[in-house]
């Protein structure tokens, strides 16, 4: 198959829209910007346009799908019983980086959601998403657009990297703003429960409805607790190279992770370090990249995903890193960098 790639940076081209829609409207997949991650869109209300999305990934297709739409309305022909709370979080952050877990209505088809009788739905921040659903039908099924197991694409050369000459086309509106896939909460049941923290965090979310709970199997790294995302059990993110995160007072971790990366070298070993912009200079071996600023903690979230892609195109065998537990999305931000870390911190 060839991918046809369509760039819409600053405006969006119409005649490449229809054809996009056309696609969506025809089965087929597009890949596509969001304001957190890319997404590979297919017609969420079409049982075989899941199958050809898990195909492309090659995901495992117990693992649902998040439903895209551009309009509150929508949400009512696809989720059934929709709480008062739902509609104050759709209020205060849609479209944005919030999705909500509903019970599903018949419309959806078991292939969009991995067999489950829920729904998740989101209504992205993004001009070319937004333009997208709307050509598609209204409905637009889309997973992060990296194969499985590789870091989300926070650009459309990611999604080439992975998913070129395997999907119809790719929307390129260049790099994203937020780098973090959405905060995943269920009101499906219960007292209202955050699957997959993101750029909106438990406080903002409890400023707007009150009480929420976490997912004991967000916070626990113990396997036998299961996650009630399914997608949150994979170990996702995962660069080729063994991560690890060390944590502790500043000037430690940088002299572990210096004597670190130079037993590395001296071992003939290509070392890779992850560094906040107020440490960066204090590196003297290692192939060192720049996350972002710890008073600029969204252009940390912005970098991860890009960064454990480039040490993988370099061939890296080791990576360190340093932790950053910033105020808003640092529990976002750690939760994929454990993930990419397997769980590996050590502590100076
Ligand atoms: O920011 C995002 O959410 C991006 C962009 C493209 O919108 N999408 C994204 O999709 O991250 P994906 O498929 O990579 O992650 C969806 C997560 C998975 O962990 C999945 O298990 C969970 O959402 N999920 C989807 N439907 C669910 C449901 N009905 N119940 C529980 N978890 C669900
Ligand atoms: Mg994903």
């Amino acid at each position: 198959m060839k991918t046809v790639t369509a760039v819409m940076r600053d405006r969006i081209d119409q005649e490449m829209m229809e054809k996009a829609g056309a696609i969506l409207k025809q089965g087929g997949l597009v890949a596509f910007p969001t304001e957190t991650v890319y997404g590979l869109g297919g017609n969420a209300l079409d049982e075989q346009a899941a199958e050809k999305i898990y195909a492309a990934k090659g995901r495992p297709s117990d693992n649902p799908l998040i439903v895209h739409i551009a309009e509150f309305e929508a949400l009512e022909r696809i989720a059934d019983g929709i709480p008062e709370a739902a509609r104050k979080l759709a209020d205060a952050f849609w479209p944005g980086p919030l999705t909500m877990i509903f019970n599903k209505k018949e419309l959806v088809p078991h292939g969009t959601t991995g067999g489950l009788e829920t729904v998740a739905v989101r209504m992205p921040d993004h001009p070319v998403a937004l333009a997208l659903i709307r050509a598609g039908g209204g409905y637009v099924a889309a997973p992060s657009a990296n194969l499985s197991g590789r870091p989300s694409p926070t650009c459309a050369a990611h999604v080439q990297e992975d998913l070129d000459g395997r999907i119809d086309m790719i929307l390129d509106g260049g790099d994203v703003g937020i780098g973090l896939e959405s905060t995943i909460v269920d009101l499906s049941e219960g007292v209202p429960t955050i699957l997959r923290p993101g750029y909106i965090n438990q406080q903002m979310l409890e400023e707007v409805i009150g009480r929420t709970e976490m997912d004991r199997g967000l916070l626990s790294d113990d396997s036998d607790v299961r996650p009630r995302a399914p997608g949150m059990k994979y170990r996702h993110y995962a660069p080729k190279a063994s991560l690890t995160i060390v944590e502790g007072p500043q000037e430690r971790v940088i002299a572990r992770i210096n004597q670190l990366a130079d037993e590395g070298e001296a071992a003939g070993e290509k070392i890779g370090v992850i560094a906040a912009a107020e440490s960066t200079q204090h590196y003297g071996s290692g192939i060192v990249r720049t996350i972002g600023s710890r008073s600029d903690e969204i252009s940390i979230a912005r970098h991860l995903f890009g960064i454990l892609r480039e040490f993988d195109r370099l061939e890296v065998d080791r990576i360190y890193s340093e932790s950053f537990e910033t105020p808003q999305m640092g529990q976002a931000i750690m939760n994929r960098l454990m993930k990419a870390a397997g769980h590996q911190v050590m502590e100076v």
